[in-house]
């Protein structure tokens, strides 16, 4: 047991003297919650530390215009439009020996956004809905609603034959199984939602008849079997004139050029359907 808490005792010891993320800044304000605008600053209060100058980092990447040299003890960050966009972590960093640090979150409501906000499925397959979602903090909780008329809104459960969701933190997906041409249309909403609240968007779902997803291969038989009547229809009337032809010699060979003119024609039509 002692033996636990020496070394335990050791672990904080050293992961307080590696996290330079230091009590000697003061940052004002500690955190940025669900406001559209801020001032980050940072002040290195040692007043006896030199650094050879200061930057910010925002979700760990550099913020380039952000670069001061010199023997700085304070810096600040402006944000003039926060959005999800731009919400995440910032962190000022004093180029001292070894450098100190201090991390300021900027959180906002979530961005909830559908994948594609139309989609449409065959009926008895199966449709799968996605919604994903941008920002810090990025949902805790995912729901899903389907919409039956303005007011009446019912929750989808997971796990039953019918549904399934899957979610990630940035990403939920709703698959609808055995898809009804009555029943499953209509509008689905996916909500997202982290500490500072929720937000929605919608998908709205069509679902076809096996027969319409058939409807354009038929068009083409029905095509087909059009054209090859008529040609056939064309053929036997042309029988006989070409009797006749037959009797008189000299107009033969230019009566039937004229036909194999109008095959041509034929089978030209038919590779322009
Ligand atoms: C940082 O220091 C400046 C000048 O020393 C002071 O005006 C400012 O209020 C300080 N800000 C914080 C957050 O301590
Ligand atoms: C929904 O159920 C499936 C299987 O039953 C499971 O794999 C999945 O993690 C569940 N999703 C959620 C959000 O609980
Ligand atoms: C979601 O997060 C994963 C890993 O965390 C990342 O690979 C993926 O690009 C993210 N997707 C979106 C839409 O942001
Ligand atoms: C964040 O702001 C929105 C409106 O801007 C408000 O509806 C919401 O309640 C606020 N959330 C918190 C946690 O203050």
């Amino acid at each position: 047991m002692k033996l636990l808490w020496a070394v335990t005792a050791l672990l904080l010891s050293c992961w307080r003297a590696d996290a330079s993320t230091a009590p000697n800044i003061h940052t004002e304000p500690s955190e940025v919650t669900n406001q559209t605008s801020a001032v980050l600053s940072c002040n290195l209060t040692d007043t006896a530390m030199s650094s050879k100058g200061s930057h910010w980092t925002f979700n760990g990447k550099i913020i380039e215009n952000s670069k001061k040299d010199g023997n700085t003890h304070h810096t600040t960050h402006k944000l003039e439009k926060i959005t999800h966009a731009n919400s995440g972590k910032y962190e000022c960093v004093f180029l001292t020996d070894p450098e100190v640090k201090q991390t300021i979150e900027v959180r906002t409501l979530p961005h909830v956004a559908a994948y594609k906000h139309s989609e449409h499925g065959n009926e008895n397959d199966k449709v799968v809905l996605v919604c994903v979602s941008h920002g810090y903090p990025l949902p805790t909780d995912w729901l899903w609603f389907k919409q039956n008329d303005e007011e009446n809104q019912v929750s989808i459960t997971n796990g039953t034959d019918k549904y399934e969701i899957k979610n990630t933190p940035n990403k939920t997906s709703l698959t609808i199984n055995n898809l009804n041409i009555d029943s499953d249309l209509g509008h689905y909403i996916c909500s997202g939602s982290n500490e500072l609240g929720t937000a929605t968007d919608k998908i709205n779902l069509r679902v076809r008849s096996r027969l319409a997803a058939l409807w354009p291969f038929l068009g083409i038989v029905a095509e087909v079997i059009i054209l090859v009547t008529i040609i056939f229809i064309y053929e036997k009337r042309r029988k006989p004139d070409e009797v006749n032809d037959d009797d008189d010699s000299g107009s033969a060979p230019l009566k039937s050029n004229s036909n194999a003119n109008h095959k041509d024609k034929n089978v030209r039509q038919r590779n322009s359907n």
